[in-house]
């Protein structure tokens, strides 16, 4: 794992945009999976003004609300539209959000799964964290080789998204269909942002803490090519920021990152 501590939000949001225009220019077939989110957005925003060519490109979101349409406003389906897919050259056929309205749950998590064995796995999964430390919607105790399926929301998750349902919790749907910690960790590169001092308990667990059940972000320390990209204040709980930082400004894979 590797983890970059940027001054501010803007320009942690500014190196992950970078990196995955970098990784679309290398392999313009690249097969991306998507979170969803407020921190995202500046990504997403980013990547729109890039102008890049993602004709060739799939991708598949690591979730959506359960009984939410894909038309509704707070369906993540709706989110990628607006955020993304309508913003740049991605044909929509190749793009894939879980059905939450699917009527057998179990069954659209197995179609989820094929369709991501099919396109020969994910190259780059972009992940923000949760502040119960979950990735995707694996909450505490998600099973750290699970696969995609139906998962019910925490309180300190439906909390955090209060926001996006008029401020009231109990507007957040109860479930989610989610891809597992197994399926994340089987993309073949992590790039997990996250942004704010409401995320750095969690983070500081994901990252320094034992790898954990309970925190299901943890599980990224066994991933052999994993970046934690930060803000100073998602950053503030680690206790080897030094090391962090010298390592951003000594290793040859981040020159031209570094301004
Ligand atoms: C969203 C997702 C979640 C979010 C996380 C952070 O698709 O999978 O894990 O990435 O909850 O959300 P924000 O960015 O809104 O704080």
């Amino acid at each position: 794992m590797e983890v970059i501590i940027r001054p501010d939000a803007d320009s942690a949001a500014m190196l992950v945009a970078r990196l995955v225009a970098a990784r679309v220019r290398a392999k313009p077939d690249l097969v991306l999976g998507l979170a969803t989110g407020r921190t995202m957005e500046r990504v997403y925003d980013l990547l729109a003004a890039m102008e890049l060519d993602f004709s060739g490109c799939r991708s598949f979101n690591l979730d959506e609300y359960i009984g939410v349409p894909a038309e509704d406003e707070h369906s993540y389906c709706h989110y990628m539209n607006k955020h993304l897919f309508g913003r740049i050259n991605i044909k929509r056929s190749n793009t894939h959000v879980p059905d939450g309205m699917a009527p057998d749950l179990g069954a659209e998590a197995a179609r989820y799964e094929r369709l991501i064995r099919e396109a020969e796995g994910i190259d780059l999964q972009l992940l923000g964290i949760g502040e119960d430390g979950h990735i995707g919607f694996n909450e505490p105790l998600s099973a750290l080789m699970s696969r995609t399926r139906a998962k019910a929301l925490t309180a300190t998750t439906r909390q955090q998204n209060a926001a996006m349902f008029g401020g009231d919790a109990d507007r957040v749907p109860a479930r989610a269909l989610t891809m597992g910690v197994g399926t994340i960790l089987e993309a073949r590169e992590l790039l997990l942002l996250a942004t704010g001092m409401a995320k750095a308990a969690s983070l500081a667990k994901a990252v320094e803490g034992p790898i954990t059940a309970m925190v299901s972000a943890s599980a990224l320390q066994l991933h052999p090519r994993c970046k934690v990209v930060l803000d100073r204040n998602a950053a503030s709980a680690l206790t080897q920021r030094d090391y962090y930082d010298w390592v951003f400004n000594n290793e040859p894979e981040w020159e031209g990152y570094r301004e």
